[in-house]
């Protein structure tokens, strides 16, 4: 793990949205793994800015995001297609036909994560993925306990993590019970992976993933096994390490 500690936000933002340019620059066609939640907001409107001014064009990309909420329609205000759409991919004039995300409203869930698999294998798999981590240390929304081979799948949302993005909505109680995600197993294919954390709320996270056994209590400990893996961080993210 190649792990970056910076002092301020902007540094991050800064710092990841670099990386995904170098990536798109040195490989046009990439096919971009993509992240929600607040943690990543920064560096996309850093790659908006690289896109406007030149430096980098996403035309011939291809996109996969980790997770949906299960039960929200892509036009819902919280589905993360509509955070997708509005906080990137308009901005960087993508097609809709370079975006993958999970179907939110699929009837048949477990067909519906298969296609997304099948999708990603015909792109030749995910080049450069972004995470984020939840204080539980989920990545995409690979709960505590989930095998570490998991494909795409329906997963039952902990309390925590339903808690934890409850300030997303106007009640808690409308925050699904389900989504679908790509599983560890499927992350842990990516070629490329940058995660990132910030804030005290991550810091045991953060230390269990980077100090910890490999143990599926916290998801995010499986990339102490992956070959090509930066961490930025900012200190509070960082003091328990
Ligand atoms: C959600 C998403 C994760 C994200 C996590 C952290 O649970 N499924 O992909 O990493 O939240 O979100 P935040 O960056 O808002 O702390």
């Amino acid at each position: 793990m190649n792990i970056h500690v910076f002092e301020e936000q902007s540094q991050i933002d800064r710092v990841g949205a670099l990386l995904v340019a170098a990536q798109v620059l040195r490989k046009p066609d990439s096919v971009l793994g993509f992240a929600t939640g607040s943690t990543p907001l920064g560096i996309y409107r850093q790659m908006v800015e690289m896109y406007r001014g030149g430096l980098v064009d996403f035309s011939q990309c291809y996109t996969f995001n980790l997770d949906e909420y299960y039960g929200l329609a892509p036009d819902h205000e919280q589905s993360y297609a509509y955070y997708m759409w509005k906080n990137l991919f308009a901005d960087l004039e993508l097609d809709p036909e370079q975006v993958n995300l999970p179907d939110g409203l699929a009837e048949n869930p477990e067909e519906e994560c298969w296609e997304y698999e099948e999708k990603i294998a015909d792109l030749d798999g995910i080049d450069f993925q972004i995470l984020g981590i939840g204080r539980n240390g989920h990545i995409g929304f690979n709960e505590p306990g989930s095998v570490f081979e998991a494909h795409t799948h329906l997963v039952d949302l902990t309390a925590d993590t339903r808690d934890a993005n409850a300030r997303f909505f106007d009640n808690p109680e409308e925050v699904p019970s389900q989504a679908l995600s790509m599983g560890t197993g499927s992350i842990m294919r990516a070629r490329e992976i940058v995660l990132i954390a910030t804030g005290s709320e991550k810091a045991d996270a953060v230390a269990a993933m980077v100090n910890g056994p490999v143990d599926p209590a916290c998801q995010a400990s499986i990339l102490q096994c992956h070959p090509v893996v930066t961490i930025l961080l900012d200190q509070a993210a960082a003091a328990k390490l």
